[in-house]
């Protein structure tokens, strides 16, 4: 998600009008799960803490737990092993989107309680992803990461459930071991549990799965959650006279827009200024201003805060369209 990246977490980047972490909290909030260990690395603690408070406004509870170094997703409940606290738990990565919600997963995992519980998702590209290998009888035996040819067509998701007996994994003769690129993979600690004739359960997940790690999947999961949010309330739609805006649009507080279009599936943040300008299929962070971009509208663009495009139209190729990946506090004359 570079340039984004380079000033903020890919966490709080917005999709379809909210971070990207408030999907996960909600998903866990709406499991009915109350507490929570949010891992961060040394440079964002205060970042994180400002965006997401102590769990308050969701009525959680969150417990900042410090990953000193990106050893890998296995890393990540291992140094949340004192706030685990001896019981069972779920791991919910923070860049994946779960729309139809978990309760069946979490309903599974309370009633049948395996050591381990995984999810797996049809997906065309899981070779970029874990993928579950199964027995003849249809059991796991194997977890692989990202496998040149897999046998079929699903994928292991970033949500994982674990009795407290997989703490052991990290101890002793047996230890799971870093990969070869150095990190404690998801898959080990799932690996090592079946290794030991331990009960580990795979459920396929019907509902949507969204992956948004890059620009594309971005946007694709910006227009799938804004076509299929409830509208109300949120629709702001109408206080702009003079434009047109063409649902779905999602527009934060403060925000200007004259004789522009907007939409289908734009995002737009707090306090943005949209002037003479034709916009569709795009994410705007906070403070961004598009002025005169109309001739060669704006599409399928994804731009950070405080950054200003400004056209005085004409000189581009009629028809055609401007379509941008910026960072924060750009300033682009078209
Ligand atoms: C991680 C996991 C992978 C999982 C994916 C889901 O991969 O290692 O097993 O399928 O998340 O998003 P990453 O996205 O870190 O490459």
């Amino acid at each position: 998600m570079r340039p984004l990246t380079f000033s903020t977490n890919k966490h709080f980047i917005p999709i379809a009008g909210k971070p990207l972490i408030f999907y996960p909290i909600e998903t866990i909030a709406d499991a009915g799960i109350k507490e929570i260990g949010i891992t961060y690395n040394p440079s964002y603690l205060e970042e994180v803490k400002n965006t997401l408070g102590n769990g308050d406004r969701w009525g959680l509870k969150f417990t900042y737990v410090l990953q000193e170094e990106p050893k890998g997703l296995a890393n990540i409940f291992q140094v949340a092993e004192e706030f685990i606290n001896g019981d069972s738990f779920v791991m919910h990565l923070g860049d994946n989107i779960f729309v139809d919600g978990i309760k069946e997963l979490v309903d599974h995992f309370e009633k049948e309680k395996p050591d381990g519980l995984v999810a797996m998702v049809h997906h065309q590209e899981n070779t970029r992803l874990g993928v579950p290998y199964f027995d003849d009888r249809g059991r796991l035996v194997e977890y692989v990461e990202k496998p040149e040819n897999p046998p079929h067509d699903f994928a292991i998701p970033g949500i994982y459930f674990f009795s407290n007996g997989v703490f052991e994994c990290f101890k002793g003769e047996g230890a799971i071991k870093p990969s070869a690129r150095g990190e404690y993979e998801i898959s080990a600690p799932y690996q090592w549990l079946i290794n030991k004739g331990r009960r580990v359960d795979v459920l396929e997940y019907k509902g949507k799965w969204l992956d948004p790690g890059k620009f594309d999947d971005w946007l694709d999961a910006n227009q799938y959650l804004l076509e299929h949010m409830e509208r109300g309330e949120n629709d702001k739609s109408a206080q702009f006279k003079g434009s047109q805006i063409h649902q779905p649009v999602v527009i934060g507080e403060n925000v200007k827009i004259e004789n522009s279009q907007i939409g289908p599936n734009v995002s737009i943040g707090d306090e943005c200024e949209i002037i003479n300008s034709k916009i569709s299929d795009c994410v705007l962070m906070n403070g961004v201003k598009v002025k005169g971009v109309k001739d060669n509208p704006l599409e399928h663009s994804l731009i950070g805060t405080d950054t200003e495009i400004i056209s005085e139209g004409g000189g581009g190729k009629k028809g055609s369209s401007v379509k941008l990946f910026v960072g924060e506090k750009c300033k682009i004359q078209i």
